[in-house]
């Protein structure tokens, strides 16, 4: 098994992943509420977790369907007992092999990205899986410039590719994106990097 899956699927039963919907939640949240999900729009969220997007956008009466994929078994078993919505669905699946022949309008991925095998192959099948005028948000609080957490790799001994804001947006041009950029900072968090850098969310658009 390889230690992206093995350690997430760690995380999935010690609580970790509840812990990251605390960690991530709120520049996650005011990332959001941001987008104005004012038509009928499907939703793709790439390494779901424990699925706490899926749940938070499946309550927007807009939303049609709401899919969590998952490279991690048991993130999917976590999210699958969690949710109550019809509209939502979680599959275990990594980004690059899935198999599926529709498409989103918006698609989303929290901190995991960067765990991918090769994050120009997990793009190109983004940009595949939206249909035109479809948006991609990405979120990373792991990128060069936000010095703090480079470090992080050195701790969770895992496949983790370090780019700095400069180099996010190339992939996401090379895989055929218009591109723009957001960070959201939390001015309240005793964590310096959360004040200063923040979140930093990669927006593609295929136009
Ligand atoms: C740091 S966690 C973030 C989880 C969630 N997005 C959140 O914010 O709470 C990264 C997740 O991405 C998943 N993941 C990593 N690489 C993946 C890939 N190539 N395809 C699908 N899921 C992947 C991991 O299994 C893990 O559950």
């Amino acid at each position: 098994m390889d230690g992206v899956r093995k350690t997430f699927d760690e995380w999935a039963q010690n609580g970790r992943a509840e812990l990251m919907e605390v960690e991530h939640g709120k520049n996650v949240s005011k990332f959001l509420e941001s987008i104005s999900f004012d038509e009928s729009f499907s939703f793709l969220d790439v390494g779901c977790g424990n699925g706490w997007v899926i749940r938070k956008i499946g309550k927007e009466k807009n939303c049609k369907k709401a899919i969590g994929i998952d490279k991690s078994k048991k993130m999917i078993i976590q999210a699958k007992k969690k949710t109550g919505s019809k509209k939502e669905e979680f599959i275990h699946t990594d980004i690059e092999s899935w198999k599926y022949k529709g498409k989103f309008d918006y698609i989303f991925s929290m901190e995991a990205l960067y765990y991918s095998d090769s994050i120009e192959n997990a793009l190109k099948k983004i940009y595949k899986l939206l249909n035109s005028g479809g948006q991609f948000f990405c979120g990373t609080d792991f990128y060069t410039d936000n010095k703090a957490t480079a470090r992080w790799a050195d701790i969770m001994k895992i496949q983790m590719h370090l780019h700095s804001k400069r180099e996010w947006k190339k992939f996401f041009q090379n895989a055929g994106f218009q591109v723009k950029t957001k960070h959201i900072k939390d001015l309240k968090s005793r964590k310096k990097w959360k004040r200063e850098f923040g979140t930093l969310f990669i927006i593609g658009t295929k136009v």
